[in-house]
C-alpha cells in the first residue's frame, strides 16, 4: 500500500485540517495509507544549523524521504500559506543538494470557516512546490469550506455531497501517486 505523508499547515491541537487530514485518511483506507509528518517542533530556519542538523529536521526530512508521496493540508492565514508550513518546506530543501521535494508526487488541500476555503493560500503552495519540482497533482482541487455538521465526532465526513467530493479527490490522488512511483 502507497504511503503517504501528511503536512499539516497547523500546528494548533484542535486544527479544522487536522480533522480533515483524519477524515481523508480513513476515506484512504485500505487503498493508502497516510502517515502524520510533523511539523511543529521544526526550529525556525536558520542556515547556521545546517553545519549540524537539528535531529527534528532529520526525524522530518527521512519521514518525506521514505514515503511515496506528500499530502499538503493546509489553513489559509493572511491570504498565504502559514509560516510554519513555509519553515517546514525550506528545511526540506537544505542543505543544498539534498532536497526531499524533488519529483516527489504531492497534492494539496485545505480548509477555513472563510468563503474561499483556503483558494488563495493553496495557489500559493501551488507555486513554491512546483519550484521545488514536486511532481504535483494538478486537479481536483479541493477548497474546503468548513462548516457544522461536516465531520462527526471520530472524523468521518457526513455530509453526502462533500463525501463524494473527497473520496474523488482520494481517488484522483490514488491514481496520481501509482502513476508515478
Ligand atoms: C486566519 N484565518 C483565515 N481564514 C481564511 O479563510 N483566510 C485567511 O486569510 C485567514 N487568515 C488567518 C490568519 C491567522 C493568523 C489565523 C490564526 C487565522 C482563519 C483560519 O482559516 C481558521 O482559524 C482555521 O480554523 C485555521 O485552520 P486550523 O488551525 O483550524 O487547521
Amino acid at each position: 500500500m502507497p504511503t503517504v505523508a501528511v503536512i499539516n499547515g497547523s500546528l494548533r491541537q484542535a486544527s479544522l485540517n487536522g480533522r480533515l487530514a483524519r477524515a481523508l485518511a480513513l476515506i484512504a483506507k485500505p487503498g493508502l495509507d497516510l502517515l502524520t509528518a510533523r511539523i511543529g517542533d521544526l526550529p525556525l530556519y536558520n542556515q547556521d544549523m545546517e553545519t549540524e542538523l537539528p535531529a527534528a529536521v532529520v526525524r522530518f526530512k527521512q519521514e518525506i524521504a521514505a514515503a511515496d508521496a506528500v499530502l499538503f493540508v493546509t489553513p489559509e492565514h493572511n491570504r498565504s500559506i502559514p509560516a510554519a508550513l513555509k519553515n517546514a518546506i525550506d528545511w526540506g530543501t537544505r542543505p543544498y543538494g539534498t532536497s526531499v521535494w524533488l519529483d516527489k508526487p504531492g497534492a494539496v488541500i485545505g480548509t477555513s470557516g472563510g468563503a474561499v476555503g483556503t483558494a488563495v493560500a493553496q495557489t500559493h503552495l501551488r507555486g513554491v512546490l512546483t519550484s521545488l519540482g514536486v511532481a504535483l497533482m494538478g486537479r481536483p482541487e479541493a477548497y474546503i469550506v468548513f462548516k457544522e455538521g461536516l465531520l462527526d465526532d471520530a472524523d468521518n465526513v457526513t455530509d453526502a455531497r462533500a463525501h463524494k467530493a473527497l473520496s474523488t479527490y482520494v481517488e484522483a490522488l490514488t491514481r496520481w501517486i501509482t502513476r508515478l512511483t
